[in-house]
């Protein structure tokens, strides 16, 4: 492809064409259901995690996979981030087609494709992949060889959440002093990703555990650095354990990124945080006290929490495809066609669902960020590079 950046510049101009027509109008003349950001809360989220920040080492890499956006990338980027975090190729893809210049890739990458698109993206960012597999790490190092190009590898390690990563610290010296001689891969360090804290309701027992976690953590990557390897990197910590796994001296990278949006599923428990993030809806029936909005599962994610309405207390019956059901109560008096906004139950699997985010200041549409890469395979990203 001549300039592979074209892809990302295609579907930007189509998404502003498509939508650039809300510009400055008022919010509740969209039509429904649109995803709304709140300007003014997110800078404020932005604010206060910058403060929470500051004075300790480790530096801000949002986890750019909520979000899908190189707009909110650039605006992060532009307020300290050392780089982003994306769980997929696509999204390094788009992220380094924005001019993201620092990207690490959260996952395993595994798959002929994948391994050939990420050997090309080092030619135009820094790029990061984390491993807990030799033969990945073999598999990276044939591409990056072929690409002629040098990725940086951060060795996963499994810190209580038991998805990916190495198992025991003998495993994680071991497979970093395999990365160590590999052609065309540079050890970089260690990610200690502790998922299985964020949701801990109880704030002693969730720092216990984020506390144990990353104790764990450093004492591997001292393993590495005793060893000679170079392990400087420890990225890890999400926006439940901001300021637990933030606060940790020896952590260099904070991964946190929901903490921008905030969802129901994250609800009170990171307290400092607003919501900017909500699904404006119009009640499309109403029967007797229950409501029926146009937003359903296909615009607003509901995993792990039923989204609430803002400023109501209603009551989730139902979300069906294209409605939501809820019970509201006898005094509400209002009715068809009213417009509502809906918290999502998850925001990232909400962002998903759109093309792209109304973003307003006080209530008036001031910007419209383009969400991509969405599913597999979206507008081309998915063959980027190969
Ligand atoms: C690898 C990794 N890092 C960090 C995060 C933290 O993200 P958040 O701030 O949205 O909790 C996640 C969330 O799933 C993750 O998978």
């Amino acid at each position: 492809m001549s300039d592979w950046r074209e892809p990302w510049r295609v579907e930007r101009a189509r998404v502003h064409d498509a939508y650039d027509v809300h510009f400055g109008r008022a919010v509740d003349d969209l039509p429904t259901p649109s995803l709304l950001v709140d300007v003014e809360i997110l800078q404020r989220n932005l604010v206060t995690m910058a403060s929470a920040l500051e004075g300790y080492p480790a530096r801000l890499r949002p986890h750019t996979k909520v979000q899908k956006s190189t707009d909110l990338a650039m605006l992060q980027m532009e307020a300290g981030a050392i780089g982003v975090t994306v769980a997929t190729v696509w999204e390094a893809a788009a992220m380094a087609a924005a001019g993201i210049p620092d990207v690490l890739i959260a996952n395993q990458v595994v798959g002929d494709d994948k391994l050939r698109s990420a050997a090309a993206l080092c030619r135009h960012t820094n790029l990061s992949l984390v491993v807990d597999d030799e033969r990945n790490v073999a598999a990276l190092s044939q591409a990056a060889l072929s690409a002629g190009v040098t990725m940086g590898i951060l060795v996963d390690i499994d810190v209580g959440m038991a998805r990916c990563g190495v198992r025991s610290s003998d495993q994680a010296l071991s497979l970093a002093r395999y990365v160590d001689t590999m052609a065309g891969l540079e050890l970089r360090g260690v990610q200690a990703y502790e998922g299985h804290c964020m949701l801990e309701p109880d704030r002693e027992t969730r720092i216990k555990l984020a506390r144990e976690a990353m104790t764990y953590a450093v004492e591997i990557r001292q393993r590495l650095l005793d060893d000679g390897l170079s392990a400087q990197t420890l990225s890890a910590g999400g926006t439940g354990t901001y300021d637990i796994t933030g606060h940790n001296p020896n952590l260099t990278e904070l991964q946190a990124g929901s903490f921008v949006f905030m969802d129901a599923m994250h609800g009170n428990l990171v307290p400092g945080f607003e919501v900017s993030l909500t699904v404006l809806s119009t009640v499309m029936a109403r029967h007797g006290d229950t409501v029926i909005l146009d937003a359903g599962r296909k615009s607003v994610g509901i995993d792990f929490v039923s989204p609430p309405i803002v400023n109501e207390t209603w009551v989730a019956r139902y979300f069906a495809e294209e409605h939501a059901l809820f019970d509201t109560s006898s005094a509400y008096r209002a009715d068809l066609g009213d417009h509502v906004q809906l918290i999502a139950g998850y925001a990232p699997t909400t962002i998903n669902l759109h093309d792209v985010m109304f973003v307003h200041r006080s209530g008036v549409v001031s910007d419209i960020w383009p969400v991509f890469p969405r599913g597999p395979g979206h507008h081309g990203f998915q063959q980027l590079l190969t």
